[in-house]
């Protein structure tokens, strides 16, 4: 049959990293593609306890339908979470729980944006931001990245020039680049907010994943006006498949967000909400970053060690300070796109970075994730990258 659908999905194509997923089931495959927490950080076993006890003790609480807002003791447990990060003052009225932080992103496109309208995203940004963007049929333009995410001038400049009503910023350890912005550029991103009234999307999934350095407020605790809507995740710091967020907002903006929730999936799943709040109040969250703080940095430091033995002199990439990526970028304009395919005969596979431009320019960049290959497939992988790119 000739299906006659929607023009927003008449042209878009998969998201290309869960396309790369499809590659991946190759068991010989080193993938430093996806962004997957290391899989003896998942805490299966805690999970089960704490789900036991929950079915035990409030089996009709779990299972019964609950407020799209999300379950309260949870809201008010990852509030005072978030305090750790300077958001401070905030009420229940004010968190709104998310099937994913990437739920956030979209219902934040879908509260705000009419088809058309442009956002400001960094250049390069997360590539889902991107793809959602497209389902709206937004047009995303991209500010500049500058040396820690955000040059400041390059976003007042685009706003002036572009009007948006959004911007959305990863600001530690971004995904793709693992940069993290410095305490002044936040402050500044809120000054310019203000100034022209807009929005700004702190997507911050990976705040919590330092293993160098000084933890940094979050913009949102600089903002006073209710411009930034802060977003964090449980994905990297528990588990992905929980499907765990929390939105932080004026009530306003909270209000519609939940509006349009109730459209997609009522609420989020009453269990791994509750689990995650005891993973919270117990105080497990934390002692699980702790335990894979010193496995990331290991990782990382052996990714890094691994690019300057094996990659060209060409290739300069990211030192990052915590999360899952380091970025790459070949200075001799040499195509990671081209060699993408190359790479996955010779069993490792990357993300190419033109996938996380607004325009689609990178071709000479790639994302490379360390969190989730042994220290040993890292060696290996690299040198299979290293030979394919030298020659
Ligand atoms: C920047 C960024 N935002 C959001 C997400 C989505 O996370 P979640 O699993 O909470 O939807 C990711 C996941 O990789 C991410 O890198």
């Amino acid at each position: 049959m000739e299906y006659r659908f929607a023009e927003r999905v008449r042209n878009l194509s998969g998201n290309a990293i869960r396309e790369i997923f499809k590659v991946l089931s190759d068991k010989e495959m080193i993938s430093f593609a996806g962004g997957m927490p290391a899989a003896q950080c998942l805490p299966a076993k805690k999970v089960k306890v704490f789900a036991d006890e929950l079915l035990s003790s409030q089996p009709v609480k779990m299972l019964q339908y609950g407020q799209t807002e999300g379950y309260l003791p949870l809201r008010e447990s990852f509030l005072k979470y978030v305090e750790n990060v300077g958001i401070k003052g905030y009420g229940v009225d004010n968190a709104l729980i998310l099937s994913g932080g990437q739920q956030g992103i979209d219902l934040m496109f879908k509260t705000f944006c009419e088809v058309g309208d442009k956002i400001l995203v960094q250049n390069p940004t997360y590539l889902a931001a991107l793809h959602i963007a497209k389902t709206y049929q937004l047009r995303p333009v991209g500010f500049e990245c500058g040396e820690d995410g955000v040059d400041t001038e390059d976003l007042e400049r685009k706003i002036k020039e572009h009007n948006p009503k959004l911007v959305y910023i990863v600001p530690n350890f971004s995904n793709p680049t693992g940069k993290t912005l410095r305490l002044e550029t936040r402050k500044k991103i809120v000054e310019i907010a203000e100034k022209y009234g807009v929005v700004v999307i702190e997507d911050d999934p990976y705040g919590r994943i330092r293993y160098k350095g000084e933890h940094l407020p979050s913009i949102k605790s600089f903002d006073k006006s209710g411009c930034v809507v802060y977003l964090t995740s449980v994905s990297k710091t528990i588990a992905p498949a929980l499907r765990v967020a929390l939105a932080v907002a004026d009530e306003k903006i909270i209000r519609k967000m939940a509006v349009c929730k109730q459209a997609v999936d009522v609420q989020t799943v009453t269990l791994t909400q509750a689990v995650v709040d005891q993973f919270i109040r117990t105080g497990e969250i934390d002692r699980g970053i702790a335990r894979s703080l010193p496995l990331y940095r290991e990782k990382a430091e052996a990714m890094l060690a691994a690019l300057d033995k094996y990659m060209p002199e060409s290739f300069v990439h990211t030192v990052p300070e915590g999360g899952l990526f380091i970025w790459g970028e070949f200075t001799d304009g040499t195509s990671a796109k081209a060699k993408f395919r190359e790479a996955v005969e010779n069993k490792v596979a990357f993300v190419s970075g033109n996938d996380f431009f607004a325009d689609g320019s990178g071709d000479n960049t790639m994302r490379l994730n360390f969190s989730n290959a042994t220290l040993e497939q890292i060696e290996l992988g690299v040198k299979r990258l290293g030979a394919i790119f030298s020659k």
